[in-house]
């Protein structure tokens, strides 16, 4: 599969895995690029979950960017269960189609200034059982933001996921830390400094943010 042409500069945000804060740092880069004027689309390819509590993926996305996108575009699929895409998507007697998800983030791209996509969980999530997350990032073409954990753990998570970024050919753009603790340990500063140094990447971090209030957000240029 030859990459989409890219109408609008973006990146792909994706982490070592669920709950790592994809959907916060999404927000950051979408704000921050907002903030410079620029018209921002936000992009996911499916959100699952949506019976749990709190605001949805695409919500906060849409919030942070500015963007006037319906849940539709920014999420063609959509599920209740906190399940794995291709699961969820099984369970309401649906597959993901790959192309649809291809198109949706081409038309959202053609009608901005850059897009922030997020994945799912991580870079081997099956959005369908024989399309992965990693194959939807490398179809679209965008650098990938990868959100990792602080603490005892996330180097070989994050190692793993660079590996398995770079197998496929995916160009790293940063590995960020979220969220970076107000006064970080030993530990964390030495795995700050490992993920860089075995991880050859550039690495960010995020402090805790208050999400109700985008405009205390620092910006994060990527
Ligand atoms: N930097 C941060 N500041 C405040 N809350 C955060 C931060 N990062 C993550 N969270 C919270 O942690 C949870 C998981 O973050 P989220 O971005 O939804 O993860 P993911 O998209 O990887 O599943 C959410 O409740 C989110 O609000
Ligand atoms: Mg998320």
């Amino acid at each position: 599969m030859v990459a989409a042409p890219q109408d609008a500069p973006g990146v792909f945000v994706t982490g070592t895995s669920t709950e790592v804060g994809k959907t916060v740092v999404a927000a950051v880069l979408a704000r921050t690029l907002a903030e410079e004027g620029k018209r921002v689309a936000v992009f996911k390819p499916a959100v699952t979950g949506l019976e749990e509590e709190g605001e949805t993926d695409h919500a906060l996305l849409r919030r942070a960017s500015g963007s006037g996108q319906s849940d539709e575009e920014i999420a063609p699929y959509r599920y209740q269960p906190p399940a794995s895409p291709h699961l969820a998507a099984a369970l309401a007697g649906e597959e993901i189609d790959p192309e649809r998800l291809r198109q949706a983030a081409r038309t959202a791209a053609a009608q901005a200034d850059a897009i922030v996509c997020e994945g799912v969980g991580g870079l081997l999530v099956p959005l369908s059982p024989t399309y992965l997350v990693r194959d939807l990032a490398a179809d679209l073409g965008y650098p990938l933001v990868i959100v990792v954990s602080p603490g005892l753990g996330t180097i070989n998570h994050t190692l793993l996921t660079l590996e398995s970024a770079r197998a496929a050919g995916l160009e790293v753009a940063a590995v960020v830390i979220n969220p970076w603790p107000e006064e970080p340990s030993e530990i964390e500063h030495d795995n700050r400094k490992t993920i860089a140094e075995l991880g050859q990447a550039r690495v960010e971090a995020i402090p805790h943010l208050d999400l109700t209030d985008p405009s205390s957000w620092p910006p994060l240029r990527i």
